[in-house]
């Protein structure tokens, strides 16, 4: 039998396995990896959860273990309400939030109930890669639109929904992935503008939001424009990965309509892991948490920052300067290839992931990678941009 004969059409832009494929790669024992965007596994809070995890079968009883509401955990929709209108100025009744198996799980129902093929949806260039995948398997006409230091640029994106009538933006406004780059206050006031002209929905992909480890929040683009915005939250940065605990926040008919199209998929999140995040948070344990990993955080970011000075200066490579999240991107003369330098890297061991994932278009951001300072300490990531500056520079 011949699979590609049966494949669906859309199946074509399911690239994850490439990305899985080359994340294994650099997962080599003994290779210094800047290429996955998990957080640091020392950096979870293993102790508070083993704490909690005692704790709930006793309170709770086996009715933790049973199936759950598809919206998610009552109480954890409470505490997420609550954390949002206090931390983020995101003012919202309990009924507008949702919970689901983490962010990612969020953005395909969202698009699921939101685009035909051959819709026009925006998106900043370049994006998060599993989104490219995510929002391109509903088969819209993705724009990406130029960005940059300061966010998505409002007159291209004006430009585009000129051009065309575009149904849904995607943003992630703060240190993107995959550059790091968070959309200044006013970039998110005149992109709102533009939506609201054009009637556009847009969603809001915040999975950084709390680490910051320079300088003030800044008010999400929920607050600016709550009735035209989508909010998507996750856990998996500050809490845990693994236990897939993302959120949406959406006026009520629409965060309905979310739902049901999570519930046909898997029915809810995991219900326990959802009785241990809210625990987590009812704790007050998420500040303390992040006061210890964002000075960590932001000292390897520092160490990255260095190393590229010290490596990289003086060569016609430049790069990112985020005030948090886990990612800088480089880039390189428009004759570099970083495809072409991933096995070599690799041979080197180190690795990084190369720019042309983060684009609809393929043949775009060669001349670019992402680099994550999240899984090494300020030495391993010196010695890392050694060994790729000399890649980089032959
Ligand atoms: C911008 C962005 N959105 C969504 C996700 C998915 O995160 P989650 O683990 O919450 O599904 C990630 C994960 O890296 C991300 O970087």
């Amino acid at each position: 039998m011949s699979l590609a004969s049966k494949l669906a059409k859309r199946a074509v832009h399911i690239r994850s396995g490439a990305i899985s494929q080359l994340l294994k790669l650099a997962a080599q024992a003994d290779t210094l990896s800047l290429a996955g965007g998990h957080p640091a596994t020392d950096m979870l809070p293993a102790e508070e959860i083993e704490e909690i995890g005692k704790d709930l079968l006793g309170t709770h009883g086996p009715g933790i273990l049973q199936y759950g509401e598809s919206k998610g955990y009552f109480p954890l929709r409470e505490s997420l309400a609550d954390y949002l209108r206090e931390k983020k100025g995101i003012s919202c009744h309990v009924e507008e939030v949702g919970v689901s198996s983490g962010s990612q799980n969020a953005i395909d129902a969202i698009a699921k109930i939101l685009i035909d093929p051959g819709d026009s949806v925006v998106v900043e260039s370049p994006t998060f890669f599993y989104s490219i995948q995510t929002l391109g398997l509903y088969e819209p006409d993705i724009v990406q639109v130029a960005s940059d230091e300061c966010g998505i640029i409002p007159d291209a994106l004006e430009d585009a929904c000129r051009k065309t009538r575009v149904k849904l933006l995607y943003v992630i406004p703060c240190f993107q992935n995959p550059t790091g780059r968070t959309t200044s206050f006013e970039r998110r006031k005149d992109i709102v503008t533009v939506a609201k002209k054009h009637d556009v929905l847009i969603i809001e992909d915040d999975p950084y939001f709390e680490l910051r480890y320079v300088g003030d929040n800044i008010l999400p683009l929920k607050v600016l424009a709550p009735e035209i915005v989508v909010y998507v939250g996750s856990l998996s940065k500050v809490f845990s990965p693994g236990m897939r605990i993302g959120y949406y926040v959406a006026p009520e008919e629409l965060c309905d309509l979310v739902t049901a199209a999570r519930q046909v998929v898997d029915i809810h999140a995991n219900g326990y892991a959802q009785a241990v995040a809210c625990e987590f948070l009812r704790r007050g344990l998420l500040e303390p948490h992040l006061a210890r990993i964002g000075p960590i955080y932001h000292g390897r970011l520092n160490g990255l920052l260095d190393a590229l000075e010290q490596f990289l200066a003086d060569t016609p490579f430049s790069w990112t300067r985020p005030d948090g999240g886990l990612f800088v991107w480089l880039d390189g003369p428009p004759s570099f290839d970083s495809t072409e330098c991933y096995f070599e890297a690799l041979e080197r061991k180190v690795s990084f992931v190369p720019g042309e994932f983060f684009f609809f278009d393929r043949t775009r951001g060669k001349n670019s990678l992402r680099l994550s300072f999240a899984n090494l300490c300020q030495k391993s990531l010196a010695t890392a941009i050694e060994r790729l500056a000399d890649i980089l520079t032959e």
